[in-house]
């Protein structure tokens, strides 16, 4: 795990990538809210992704992670608190350039702590990528499963592809 908060520092036993690449998993910045529409954007055009308006990204940016590719941010991912020890991880996206280079996994990691640190005890994602989650040890629940105050700020699907998976990791 890398991250801002490690001054960059790689922690012993993990393995950097034979490039002069430099990869990152930071808090976001309010000076990131564009790049975090554009990371997202993509997939918001697929269906893949709810929409996050600037305002809402900007008044939750303490929630924010983002990935930062040699200076550049390509990733991105939200803790939403509902309180209760329940939370959610959001908008979860690595552009197609920078797929497969574990900044997805380093997102999801942060994320996972962030909830860890906050005191949360179930966090969900609401996914068209079930298996990716999967992968970082959430199990998937029936939508009827997840508790009703996750619900409260959702914006309603106009249309999606792959129709959305409920998982779940227990923290
Ligand atoms: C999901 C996503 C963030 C992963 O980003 P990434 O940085 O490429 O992921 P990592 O490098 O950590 O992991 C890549 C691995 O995950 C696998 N993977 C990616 N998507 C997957 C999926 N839906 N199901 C299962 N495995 C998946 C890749 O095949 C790769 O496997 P490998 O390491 O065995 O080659 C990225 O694919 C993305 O932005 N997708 C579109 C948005 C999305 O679906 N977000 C999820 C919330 S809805």
């Amino acid at each position: 795990m890398t991250g801002d908060e490690n001054g960059g520092l790689r922690l012993a036993g993990t393995i950097a990538p034979l490039t002069s690449d430099s990869s990152y998993v930071r808090r976001a910045r309010e000076r990131d809210v564009d790049a975090i529409l554009r990371v997202i954007g993509t997939y918001v055009e697929q269906h893949v992704l709810l929409p996050r308006t600037r305002e809402e990204i900007l008044e939750h940016i303490d929630t924010w992670w983002v990935s930062d590719l040699n200076g550049e941010v390509v990733g991105c991912a939200a803790l939403r608190d509902f309180g209760g020890g329940l939370g959610e991880l959001r908008s979860l996206s690595v552009v197609a350039e920078a797929h497969g280079r574990g900044l997805g996994e380093s997102l999801v990691h942060a994320v996972v702590r962030d909830a860890r640190r906050t005191g949360m005890t179930r966090l969900f994602a609401i996914t068209a990528n079930p298996g990716y989650f999967a992968r970082h040890g959430f199990t998937e629940l029936p939508m009827e499963g997840v508790p009703e105050v996750l619900h409260v700020d959702r914006v309603p699907w106009p249309r999606r592809s792959g129709a959305g998976h409920a998982m779940e990791l227990a923290l």
